[in-house]
């Protein structure tokens, strides 16, 4: 699919199909959120690729908001070095180009709230990730069962040219 179509396309999705979502395809979406803008360049970013039913379910469990992550085929963690001054922006750049090349394999995302998340810590240790990183975002993916037609803000109500 064209950029800019992907980009107007997109939507949350929370219902998957019961099919895996192939390794390489995995991996080159990874590598299209690794390319993100990043501040100063400092990519403090690393992602985590659950893919094994069981881990999607405890995902699930502990994810307030998160609960079909279990019927997802994949879900990426995204975390960030908390001592990096912008670690909060560079880790959302990342989580939305995840979303969008995912978008552009016809696979299904939502983004899961992952920073300052009372489970941010129990998943932490489940996974043993190291103490220095955030967890900034999880993300769901799959090949969707559903088409979401979420209504937007018109562009005249969030348009400004040159003064508010
Ligand atoms: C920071 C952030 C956190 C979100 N957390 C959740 C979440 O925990 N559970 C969920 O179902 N959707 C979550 N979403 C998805 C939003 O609900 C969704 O993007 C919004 O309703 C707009 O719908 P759309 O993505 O279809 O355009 C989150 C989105 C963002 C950007």
């Amino acid at each position: 699919m064209e950029t800019i179509s992907v980009l107007k396309k997109r939507r949350s999705v929370r219902e998957y199909l019961d099919k895996p979502i192939s390794k390489d395809v995995l991996e080159d979406i990874i590598d299209c959120g690794r390319l993100a803008p990043s501040a100063n360049n400092s990519q403090p970013w690393h992602f985590l690729v659950i893919t094994k039913k069981e881990e999607l379910k405890f995902i699930s469990k502990k994810a307030t908001y998160g609960k079909f992550i279990k019927n997802a085929a994949a879900c990426v963690i995204v975390f960030c070095e908390k001592n990096n001054r912008h670690h909060l922006e560079d880790g959302a750049a990342a989580t939305e180009n995840i979303i969008i090349a995912a978008t552009s394999y016809g696979i299904g995302t939502c983004w899961v709230a992952g920073y300052n998340r009372t489970y941010e810590e129990d998943l932490k240790e489940h996974f043993k990730i190291p103490e220095n990183l955030r967890m900034i975002s999880i993300i769901s993916m799959g090949y969707p069962a559903e088409d979401p037609q979420k209504q937007k803000k018109s562009l005249k109500e969030v348009l400004h040219w040159e003064k508010f």
